[in-house]
């Protein structure tokens, strides 16, 4: 069974081929050039997806030595993500089904990342709670099993990755923020700031980032000059290591609460904030300290890639409606191009 999978729902053009699920390619081309603006615009990703899309389902093929003919089944994301640059993936990905006649498997992306960790030789047993955190979602989920998901609470803001974005835009800060903040935090004293840890007492399973990333503002403008931030480069590094603190000591406390109370023997971290050093870190820490399997796949499987969407897909059974419509698929296919001048 030889799945090829497409992931365009951000700024990453992502083109993956796995065969008896096992990946035999998986090109990722990030879309750099957002940081110019220090966000992802929308129009121009799109447009970028666009143009990367060909070439890189063909590197994606050629690195696989896989024949267009040889593929079984397509799958690409579906969604959440930005609606033009979904449709770029997308619409490919079901003109190459269509013109094959192959089945289309449309892929969730937040499954896509909650199951990423099958792509990892290790990987874990059912049942597992799985915490995902990137730059559009934070949840957690108990996972019973391929589609058997309790969803347990999720961000009622902003999510992990974006409060990551967006503090490291207040402090100068390239975009992505994330790996910037990671590695000054590296240099900083994390008990330098008292930031909250937001909802960390909370019962339930809700997260919020929004107030924290207030709480940073407030403290550097009350240290600006005339509007103008006044830190040193030791404490910006101490700003990027407290707030790293917070969002650690949140995301860990929820997600270990979790496991104890659902009573599972793993628990998977997922999606591009699961690179952070020190979430893992601490979490292998106190992992160990509590008999916990500690799953994250490897940083090229953490943030978007369409091995994750390729590898959900061969996990599925191939819904009957897919299969079913393959052949129409095929014939509608065959009458355009012949009557195509
Ligand atoms: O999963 P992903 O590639 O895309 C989304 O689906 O959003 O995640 C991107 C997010 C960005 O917000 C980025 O700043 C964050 O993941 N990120 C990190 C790190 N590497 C990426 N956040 C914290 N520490 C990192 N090392
Ligand atoms: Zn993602």
């Amino acid at each position: 069974m030889t799945i090829l999978g497409i992931e365009t729902s951000c700024d990453e053009t992502s083109a993956a081929i796995v065969r008896d699920g096992i990946v035999r390619s998986n090109i990722v081309s990030s879309q750099y050039f957002h940081s110019l603006y220090g966000g992802v615009v929308p129009e121009l990703a799109s447009r970028a997806h666009l143009r990367n899309i060909v070439p890189i389902i063909e590197k994606a093929l050629h690195e696989a030595e896989t024949e267009m003919r040889e593929l079984n089944v397509v799958a690409a994301t579906q969604g959440p993500g930005l609606i033009g640059s979904l449709l770029v993936g997308l619409n490919t990905g079901k003109a190459i089904a269509m013109c094959l006649g192959l089945p289309f498997i449309p892929v969730n992306h937040i499954e896509a990342h909650l199951l990423s960790p099958f792509l990892m030789e290790q990987h874990p047993a059912f049942p597992y709670i799985g915490l995902v955190v990137s730059g559009g979602h934070t949840l957690l989920v108990l996972v019973d099993g391929l589609q058997n998901y309790r969803l347990l609470g999720s961000t009622i803001d902003d999510a992990a990755g974006e409060a990551f974005d967006k503090v490291a835009k207040m402090l100068g800060l390239g975009f992505p923020g994330g790996p910037e903040i990671d590695s000054r935090a590296r240099h900083g004293n994390a008990k330098a700031f008292d930031f909250p840890r937001p909802l960390l007492d909370e019962q339930g399973y809700r997260f919020s980032f929004s107030g924290l990333k207030t709480s940073v503002l407030y403290m550097l403008r009350g240290r600006a000059t005339n509007g103008v931030l006044a830190l040193s480069p030791e404490e910006i590094d101490d700003v990027c290591a407290s707030f790293q603190r917070s969002v650690v000591d949140v995301l860990t406390g929820k997600l270990l609460r979790a496991a104890v109370e659902f009573n599972v023997h793993a628990v998977a971290v997922t999606g591009g904030v699961s690179a952070n050093r020190e979430l893992a870190g601490t979490l292998r820490q106190r992992c160990e300290e509590m008999d916990l399997r500690l799953h994250i796949p490897a940083a090229i499987y953490s943030t978007d890639n369409a091995a994750m969407v390729a590898m959900l897909a061969s996990m599925k059974d191939i819904p009957s409606s897919a299969a079913l419509h393959a052949p129409a698929f095929a014939r509608l296919a065959g009458t355009l191009f012949h009557e195509a001048p």
